[in-house]
């Protein structure tokens, strides 16, 4: 497919699958609940390894989340790899409610849902001095699932590559589990979710004294075959699309080059892989369009993402709680108290980490200059008027997104904010409702503190590249990261929105195209917990031995 045709296909899923007051992207309709997506993908045959659970949560406080200023890098051994799984990808809890229970996990998903999935490629252990794994992370026994084994001089060959001493993470998504509930908008949704994964892996790592960089030039036919993707049997409708692949390693250090070349990526070609995947669901929709778009916003070989960030010092109201409590303690707020106002500079604090900084997680993950901004309803928030609000988080660009949106807005900067906020007022009102009516007329929206939307510059990254389309989400994926673990923070809650009237915010906005688009809502404020709902620790159902 010409990359022309590639563009047109992924404008044509976009507009699509935008939802619209009288008329929601095509779903099911109704829930098949007989053929719900079992939430866990087990390598059926495969070894599995029980990871080590953490004995004590690392200290480190919640700054260091993001600048790792606190964090002496650990050791990469199978241990910490195991802690930085736990605080990242692993359960976090299990509620139960009216006889049904269900797992949640440090990562966010669309309706719960995760079609998100990890791999591991480590390198010979001191247990197996000879011999290096592909490993399937297993969330629900917190254990590694062994794919393949390559030789040592395969890994030394990685190593030299890459110039320091690391390993490797792969993300793939199962759209089929994101598609039995939202039909068509799937795709969108897994690719929120891979964002919020990067996001979460880049944190946990930070809190180890690691980073993790993005393989950005590697195409995703390289990531399937170095993950064994062409060599599994996969069962129709639930075939694991690959997404990108990260390299861990200690954060004082540089990697040589960010990619692998073609030679060892063939030299994993000939690897035999063990395992059936289970069955998710014995029936199945088939949601073309997934499919279309998913070929066209495939991802060929590129140069390497360059990305260059300010250098700010992160300012305003520190936590007292340890990034490890905040990564444990994070959950979507379901409803929100309506009438309690956030303090202004907890405001500040959590947009605050939105803004990219060198060197500092997450963004430092390598996916290349930014490209959203927040468009953002401010309802309850002391001291500072209600209204519209856009942050830049880049402001390169605002000269252009005033010259698409409309014209009557004031850009009056916010004097309170830290230099580092180039957050402006547009227009002061009381805007509860519309916010509500633009996320689906979900009152989490309106009820909250603020809710934004993510404004995205959007046709020009198309054109560009249209696997593009997919980072694009990865963006908003991360920056909802960052607000979840923000109001944690700060005592509030956030909930990521997938579900809004796209063309409701662009018409707010004065938006008449698709140079922006709102890809991804998110709301914050103070959670309104349902007490019915009983909650029992993450690894509760494990045998006494390899319990949390
Ligand atoms: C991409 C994304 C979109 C979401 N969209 C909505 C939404 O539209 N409405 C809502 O109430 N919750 C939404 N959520 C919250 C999820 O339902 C929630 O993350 C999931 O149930 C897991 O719960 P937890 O976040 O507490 O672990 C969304 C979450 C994500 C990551």
């Amino acid at each position: 497919m010409d990359k022309k045709t590639r563009v047109e296909n992924v404008l044509r899923y976009h507009e699509r699958t935008k939802h619209q007051p009288n008329r929601f992207a095509r779903g099911p309709g109704h829930l098949d609940w007989a053929n719900e997506p079992y939430p866990f993908r087990v390598f059926e045959g495969a070894d599995l390894f029980r990871l080590p659970f953490l004995a004590k949560d690392p200290s480190a406080g919640f700054l260091s989340l993001f600048d790792r200023s606190e964090t002496n890098p650990l050791p990469l051994t199978l241990d910490h790899i195991a802690s930085m799984f736990e605080l990242s990808m692993g359960l976090s809890a299990w509620k139960s409610f009216g006889g049904n229970s269900w797992a949640l996990r440090m990562n966010p998903s669309s309706g719960n849902l995760h079609p998100t999935e990890a791999y591991l490629i480590l390198p010979p252990t001191d247990t197996r001095p000879d011999y290096g794994g592909i490993f399937h992370y297993n969330p629900y026994v917190h254990g590694l699932e062994k794919r393949s084994s390559f030789d040592g001089e395969l890994w030394q060959r990685i190593r030299d590559h890459v110039g320091i001493d690391g390993f490797l993470i792969g993300l793939s998504s199962i759209h089929w589990r994101e598609a039995w509930k939202y039909g068509e908008r799937a795709f969108r949704y897994c690719n929120h979710d891979v964002g919020h994964a990067i996001a979460c892996l880049s944190f946990s790592a930070g809190i180890h004294g690691w980073r993790v960089a993005w393989l950005s030039p590697l195409a995703d036919n390289d990531i399937g075959t170095l993950l064994g993707f062409d060599r599994t049997s996969w069962h129709a409708f639930e075939r694991e699309y690959p997404d990108l692949l990260l390299l861990v390693h200690s954060s004082g250090e540089t990697p040589k080059n960010l990619d692998l070349p073609p030679e060892i990526v063939r030299s994993f070609s000939s690897l035999p892989f063990e395992g059936l995947p289970n069955r998710l669901s014995e029936g199945h929709a088939d949601w073309k369009i997934i499919e279309e778009v998913a070929f066209a916003a495939e991802k060929p070989r590129t140069a390497v993402m360059e990305c260059m960030f300010g250098n700010d010092e992160y300012a305003i109201m520190k936590a007292t709680m340890s990034g490890a409590t905040i990564i444990r303690r994070r959950r979507s707020a379901q409803a929100y108290d309506r009438e309690a106002a956030m303090n202004r500079d907890a405001f500040f604090s959590i947009l605050d980490k939105t803004v990219p900084r060198q060197g500092c997680a997450p963004f430092d993950a390598g996916l290349g200059d930014v490209a959203v901004h927040l468009a953002i309803f401010v309802h309850r928030v002391a001291d500072l008027q209600q209204g519209l609000y856009f942050l830049c988080r880049d402001t390169s660009g605002v000269l252009n997104i005033k010259k698409c949106f409309r014209s009557g807005f004031l850009w009056e900067r916010v004097k309170a904010a830290p230099e580092s906020l180039a957050l402006f007022l547009l227009e002061p009102g009381d805007y509860r409702e519309i916010a509500a009516a633009a996320s689906c007329y979900q009152e989490i929206a309106g009820d909250s503190a603020f809710s934004l939307g993510m404004i995205a510059t959007f046709r020009e990254n198309i054109e560009n590249a249209p696997w593009g389309y997919r980072r694009l989400f990865w963006e908003t994926g991360m920056i909802g990261q960052v607000l979840y673990l923000g109001a944690e923070a700060m005592g509030l809650q956030g909930t990521g929105i997938g579900c809004y009237l796209d063309d409701m915010v662009h018409r707010l906005l004065g938006i008449t195209d698709d140079s922006y688009q709102s890809l991804y809502h998110f709301t914050i404020g103070r959670p309104l917990e349902d007490k019915r709902v009983t909650t029992l620790p993450p690894y509760h159902h494990l045998t006494p031995r390899n319990q949390k």
